[in-house]
């Protein structure tokens, strides 16, 4: 007599059931069972002809995975049993013996253990390549000034490479915490079985160096039961997305007329369906608003591990969705914010109209009392009052007399005009990782550097994922 009497139920099978999204785990799961294949039958725990039987039917299984002929059955659960049961109806009986020890829990934590070390390789060259386009546009607007915003109130002047170079360090904080996420996936789940180990001499260590993780993990209770890397990467992918709705966020405010200082591409704006003239910055809001959306996936993945009992619980399927989507829209956003900014254009005269408003040399003014040794807050309050004295005025404080400034303190002379004559408020800022074109240079050749000592080509062994995204999106 059979353990259940009954079949699910329709409802409880909706629920239950992950091959709606985990069949992108095809080609890990694959992967990985050639490997567990080879070590069963090299520790003579499956027979020579038994692996090559399975073997075979696990590359029919790649095959169809890949070219879209798969076809997934309404019994289906999960693309584990999926793969099974096909492997079954190809080689007959003997794919029955694919799932000898090995449960489904390490068998999952495996797969996606290999997904997460795939995408965080992947985020990284993205970030990287990201990193180099914004590095190439500072290179060509080397010199341009614009207005540094505080509040986003015109602050000081900088130059645009110097504000475009602020976007590259934090790509290459992001490319580094991607590369220890894939750190994170350094131990192997698989050969845990379902909790406690398996009744058979298993190889790990073989399994491990197949399948390019850099140990077997040493508990197979939180070998099952661990989730880090997943979170790692979430927190990793919520990091980049924010980083990338800041610079949507400025993209959007450059871009409107208000501003006026850049351009997007044609390919990377739309138009209105109702007012003719529009010019949308489409994608740039949208990076703007996809970064909370990776957020809330991460707190998401933390409401299913908060207080949950090792060692694998049905809890732990409500992973993959939250990763995938976050991998999908980091990735996209990534590939987005690089197409555009690869198309636009600054324009240099309304950059240069919004710094040379002179109050942007305020700073330099009282910097100059400091030099003649006044204290820098009485000095601070000297050109407030300057300041104000201007704009009730209605002139600018160029046009003011030489005695109204003399009214203010003694110490404002005619140096005072030249604080902020031509790129003097800019050029004077010349402390280290500052403005001036020296140190922007400087700083250029720096992230130069970093990005010569790319992640490029530095893919895990295994686990390429190939495939992934040749999988039908509903596959049943
Ligand atoms: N679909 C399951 C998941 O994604 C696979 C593991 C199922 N294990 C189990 N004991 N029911 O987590």
């Amino acid at each position: 007599m059979p353990r259940f009497l009954e079949p699910p139920d329709a409802e409880f099978r909706k629920l239950n059931d992950s091959i709606g999204f985990d069949w992108r785990l095809g080609p890990y799961d694959v992967e990985q069972s050639r490997a567990h294949v080879a070590m069963l039958a090299a520790q003579g725990i499956i027979s020579e002809p038994d692996g090559d039987q399975l073997r075979r039917g696990l590359d029919q299984v790649q095959q169809e995975l890949s070219d879209g002929s798969f076809s997934f059955l309404d019994g289906d659960e999960d693309i584990h049993m999926a793969i099974e049961r096909r492997v079954t109806e190809l080689v007959g009986a003997v794919g029955g013996k694919l799932q000898t020890a090995r449960s489904r829990n390490d068998q999952v934590a495996t797969d996606l253990a290999m997904f997460v070390r795939a995408h965080a390789y992947e985020a990284g060259a993205r970030t990287e390549a990201l990193a180099q386009t914004l590095v190439e546009l500072a290179e060509a607007h080397l010199d341009w000034p614009m207005p540094g915003y505080t509040h986003l109130q015109r602050a000081q002047p900088v130059y645009l490479s110097h504000h475009l170079l602020a976007y590259v360090w934090m790509l290459f904080r992001d490319r580094e915490r991607f590369r220890s996420v894939a750190g994170a996936t350094a131990a192997l789940p698989l050969g845990a079985g379902a909790l406690a180990g398996v009744n058979f001499d298993t190889d790990r260590e073989s399994l491990a160096a197949q399948l390019g993780f850099l140990a077997p993990a040493p508990n197979s209770i939180d070998a099952v039961s661990n989730r880090d890397f997943v979170l790692d990467y979430l927190a990793a992918a919520a990091t980049c997305a924010t980083h990338l709705s800041r610079l949507g966020a400025e993209l959007v405010l450059w871009s409107s007329e208000e501003f006026g200082f850049c351009e997007l591409a044609d390919a990377w704006a739309s138009g209105s369906s109702l007012m003719p003239q529009k010019k949308n910055p489409d994608a740039a809001e949208l990076l703007r608003a996809k970064a909370p959306r990776i957020a809330g996936h991460l707190v998401a993945m933390h409401g299913v591990l908060h207080g949950l009992p090792l060692t694998y619980n049905k809890d732990l399927q409500e992973d993959k969705e939250h990763l995938f989507d976050a991998a999908d829209t980091l990735e996209s956003s990534l590939a987005a914010a690089r197409g555009m900014l690869a198309g636009i254009s600054f324009n240099r005269e309304r950059l240069l109209a919004a710094a040379d408003d002179e109050l942007l040399a305020a700073t330099d003014l009282a910097d100059l009392l400091v030099r003649r040794g006044v204290p820098f807050r009485e000095a601070h309050g000297v050109v407030g009052s300057l300041v104000r004295h201007a704009l009730e005025r209605g002139t600018p404080i160029s046009a003011l007399r030489p005695e109204e400034l003399a009214e203010q303190s003694p110490l404002l002379d005619h140096e005072a005009y030249a604080a902020r004559a031509d790129r003097a408020p800019l050029e004077a800022k010349r402390s280290q990782g500052g403005t001036a074109l020296a140190r922007v240079t400087e700083q250029l050749a720096q992230a130069r550097e970093e990005l010569a000592g790319a992640l490029e080509g530095e893919r895990g062994p295994g686990s390429s994922g190939a495939g992934e995204a040749g999988a039908p999106a509903t596959p049943r």
